[in-house]
């Protein structure tokens, strides 16, 4: 569907403008958001350099439960305000470390994660999840990065049936 090699030719901007449009052609004309955030996580996975885990983490129950992602299998429960996912619900915005061992509560589900990135996904003042993305190396992550992927997740707010 789409060639991987591509991705890798490509300066910072130039990557994530291309990402954002293979986002939108993924998820265009459906509205199930377990597709959607299944073939998202791919994405990301599968063109981002240095990157070890990305994926999704629902709010169910008070609590964020495991969604859709690529990588290890991780941690199924995080409880709000706890790790780097649980305080982006609880502060209901963007965690950018660049050293996970620096962050207090870190949850370690893959020892090889070194920095991470956590944007929260709200609709209407309520966060109903999480994209989660972490690398191996220190540092991968910057203002760009956040600009751009807070980008990407106002596309799936969009793109996806979140139900009541
Ligand atoms: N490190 C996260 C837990 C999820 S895993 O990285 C997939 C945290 O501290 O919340």
């Amino acid at each position: 569907m789409f060639n991987i090699d591509y991705f890798k030719q490509l300066n910072k901007e130039d990557f994530y403008e291309s990402l954002l449009f293979f986002a939108k052609g993924l998820m265009d004309g459906e509205r199930d958001m377990i597709a959607n955030l299944s073939n998202v996580s791919s994405l990301l996975y599968n063109t981002m350099e240095n990157v070890n885990w990305s994926g999704f983490y629902l709010y169910k129950e008070e609590q964020l439960v495991l969604g859709p992602f690529q990588g290890k299998p991780a941690c199924i429960r995080i409880q709000l305000g706890k790790g780097v996912c649980g305080t982006a619900v609880s502060h209901k915005e963007t965690q950018l470390v660049k050293d996970v061992h620096d962050f207090p509560g870190h949850i370690a589900c893959d020892g090889e994660t070194n920095s991470e990135i956590v944007i929260p996904i709200i609709i209407k003042d309520k966060v109903v999840g999480v994209l989660d993305i972490d690398s191996p190396i220190l540092n991968r992550f910057d203002d760009e990065d956040v600009r751009y992927l807070e980008t990407l997740v106002e596309y799936i707010k969009e793109a996806c049936e979140w139900g009541a």
